[in-house]
């Protein structure tokens, strides 16, 4: 699978630099043509020899290599399918989360457009610090594959969170990765995200706690994977496919209608506000003195998914019923339930009529709305479920196109 692929590994200072040794091995074993470039940290645990002879190429440390007339790090970027850095410290993690470049390897990091895997390596309480966990919760939205360091005896002598993953996870993250690559290629895929924001007059709204993290996954994830995607978002977010951004259910509902043709999937992980306000004043309403309590009269709003699986039922009827003649979409729900959570699915799959319904349980509080985390049972119409442990939404994102594209 990695046969002829190019592999950009960066080494960081930290003690498991030397097991990225037997990292380049096994890349090299399956074919794959290899480079490395290193911080000049990690030097001082492996040696540049080394890692020349084994991944047979010149390794790069200096950023300013007077040899060659190419920008080196524009040319390490453009070489490589993907970058894995391995170890990766508190400090590389950092700079390359906020944008520093003062060495090689971050400066390439910088410039690198294509699939990246971080796998830290830390002292158990640096891996725990705050500002460290924000620069990974940072990398990891704007998606970049982080490979959370694993749990036992650390360099140091703590016992704690900080051993770098399994090399056998970073090789096989690697292959799954590049074999996914183009596996949506020529699929239009249309995804909602975000909670809507219903108005109530000029500076006033009705809206919720969906941070859209799940919805701009699933975007980032089918772009990665080769799909011509459209974003349909309440949360601005700058992208390098197409993004609409909407506020109201109504909006959103346009947006949709407008993107229906010619789509292959369309995925609503939009938290759509299920009512708004049956007037919106065009001004800023005053309270009185007298005034204790108000009165909004809120009205229904579309319901997007159901009338996206109408219309695709109406396609279908008009294409005989045949599925794969016809143009019309794979629509897939999601499902924000605080409790009985697979029988709410289970009515709403049914009610709903979509092919695909992502259910997740928002009452917990590390896993949904807000977190960089998801947990979901997947509800297919023929009635049967998978469940997909808790993953980073990066992870269950991929997941899902996975069963929907298998
Ligand atoms: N949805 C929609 N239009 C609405 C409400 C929901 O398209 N007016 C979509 C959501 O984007 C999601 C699915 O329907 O894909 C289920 O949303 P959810 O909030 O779980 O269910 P509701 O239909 O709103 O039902 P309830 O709030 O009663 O659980």
């Amino acid at each position: 699978m990695l046969s002829g692929k190019n592999i950009l590994i960066g080494i960081t200072g930290g003690i498991a630099a030397y097991k990225i040794c037997e990292l380049i091995r096994m890349y090299k074993r399956a074919n794959a043509n290899v480079r490395v470039v290193c911080t000049p940290n990690a030097l001082n645990f492996v040696t540049k020899l080394t890692l020349q002879n084994l991944s047979q190429n010149e390794v790069g440390i200096e950023e300013f290599n007077t040899d060659n007339y190419k920008p080196e790090h524009i040319s390490y970027a453009d070489e490589a399918d993907i970058m894995v850095i391995a170890p990766a410290t508190a400090n590389t993690i950092g700079k390359i989360a906020n944008g520093i470049c003062d060495n090689l390897l971050t400066s390439v990091a910088c410039a690198f457009k294509k699939p990246m895997i971080i796998c830290p390596a830390m002292n158990c309480g640096m891996w725990d610090n705050t500002f460290v966990q924000n620069n990974i919760s940072k990398l990891s939205e704007n998606g970049v594959y982080i490979l959370e360091p694993d749990e036992g005896f650390l360099a140091c002598g703590y016992n704690g969170k900080g051993r770098l993953c399994d090399l056998e996870k970073i090789f096989k993250q690697t292959e799954e990765i590049l074999n996914k690559e183009q596996k949506l290629f020529g699929k239009k895929i249309v995804i909602t995200a975000g909670g809507t924001i219903e108005q109530i007059d000029t500076v006033r709204y009705i809206s919720n706690y969906s941070s859209g993290k799940m919805g701009i996954a699933l975007a980032d994830a089918a772009y990665n994977m080769g799909a011509d995607v459209i974003l349909i978002s309440t949360v601005n977010t700058q992208k390098p496919y197409g993004v609409i951004s909407v506020k109201s259910a109504i909006d959103m509902q346009q947006a949709v209608e407008n993107e229906f043709d010619n789509t292959d999937c369309i995925i609503m992980a939009a938290a759509v506000a299920d009512f708004r306000a049956t007037e919106i004043a065009d001004y800023k309403m005053k309270k009185t003195d007298n005034t204790e309590t108000i009165t909004i009269e809120l009205v229904k709003n579309p319901d997007i998914l159901q009338s996206l699986c109408k219309k695709k039922k109406q396609v279908l009827v008009s294409s005989a019923g045949n599925e794969t003649l016809s143009k019309a979409p794979v629509i897939v729900g999601f499902c924000a339930e605080s409790e009985n959570l697979i029988n709410n699915a289970k009515d709403k799959i049914s009610k709903k009529g979509c092919d695909y319904l992502i259910a997740n349980d928002i009452s917990r509080k590390d896993i949904g709305f807000s977190s960089d985390y998801n947990e979901v049972s997947i509800l297919k119409k023929d009635g049967t479920i998978k469940h997909l442990e808790r993953a980073s939404k990066q992870e269950i994102a991929y997941k899902i196109f996975e069963e929907i594209y298998g």
